[in-house]
């Protein structure tokens, strides 16, 4: 199977990567769905929706900041660095992520499509103030502050710049990551369910257009009825092995 994938990608003319939870559950960020995910603890619908968060700020800002502290301690692991590798290789084009923890961009990767936003970064609730956390430095402080976070520009609450539920995804990230699937002749798929749209559509589009998909899942997911290849496994492992022997065949 690992073999087969590997010629699979090896023949590829722009082959692209759409990455879920799963692919950072090695490095410990939490998933949503699996049987320890953040979803069979927390109710989404109190923590993240924009009702929510009229509702009881205090209370989804202090799971933002305790998910920002989880992934600040969180390093990327084998699973990023082979995409991170493939890229680098010119196999890979692009990585289109439902993740919000940053980890591809450390691991390496270059073209990174964020779906849902970044975790490190805020927006205004009222102006058109962005602040990516990290780059400006404040993210420490930030994370340990007990106070809601106040735009610098107008004064009104800050909120973290993810996608909640019921809200649409950034135009310009889904516009992309559609253009890119319509173009890919192979997609791998890593650690979804596969189950939240838009975002699930991104492989359908790839196989509509006579591409390959390959899947990387510890279990079947949404995705695995379409997936030529099912690699059933944890990313980290896989995903290495395949890199080496894409290394092996160029
Ligand atoms: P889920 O939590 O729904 O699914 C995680 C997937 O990863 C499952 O299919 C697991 O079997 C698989 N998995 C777990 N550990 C793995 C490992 N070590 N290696 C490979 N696979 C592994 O996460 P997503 O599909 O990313 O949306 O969820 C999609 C969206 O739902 C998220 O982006 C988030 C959530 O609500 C928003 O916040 C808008
Ligand atoms: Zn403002």
């Amino acid at each position: 199977m690992l073999g087969h994938a590997s010629k699979i990608l090896v023949r590829s003319r722009f082959a692209i990567a759409f990455t879920g939870a799963g692919i950072s559950a090695e490095s410990g960020v939490p998933t949503f769905r699996g049987s320890d995910g953040l979803w069979k603890r927390y109710r989404p619908e109190e923590l993240a929706t924009p009702e929510a968060f009229k509702r009881n700020p205090n209370l989804v800002w202090e799971f933002y900041k305790w998910r920002m502290r989880k992934i600040l301690e969180a390093r990327p692991n084998p699973a990023h660095y082979a995409l991170a590798e493939l890229e680098r290789l010119g196999i890979l084009k692009a990585v289109i992520t439902q993740n919000v923890d940053d980890l591809h961009r450390e691991a390496g990767s270059k073209n990174i499509v964020e779906l849902h936003g970044n975790i490190f970064r805020v927006k205004c609730t009222s102006c058109n103030y962005k602040e990516n956390l990290k780059e400006s430095g404040r993210v420490k402080g930030f994370v340990e502050s007990r106070d809601l976070p106040k735009c610098p520009k107008c004064g009104s609450l800050l909120r973290p710049d993810v996608v909640w539920f019921g809200e649409p995804l950034p135009r310009e990230a889904l516009d992309k990551a559609f253009r890119l699937a319509e173009k890919a002749d192979v997609v791998i798929v890593v650690g979804t369910s596969g189950l939240v749209y838009p975002a699930a559509y991104i492989p359908y589009i790839v196989k509509e257009h006579g591409g390959k998909v390959i899947e990387v899942n510890v279990e079947r997911s949404g995705i695995t009825p379409i997936a030529d290849v099912f690699l059933r496994g944890k990313a980290g492992e896989i995903l290495p092995e395949l890199t080496e022997l894409v290394r092996g065949l160029r």
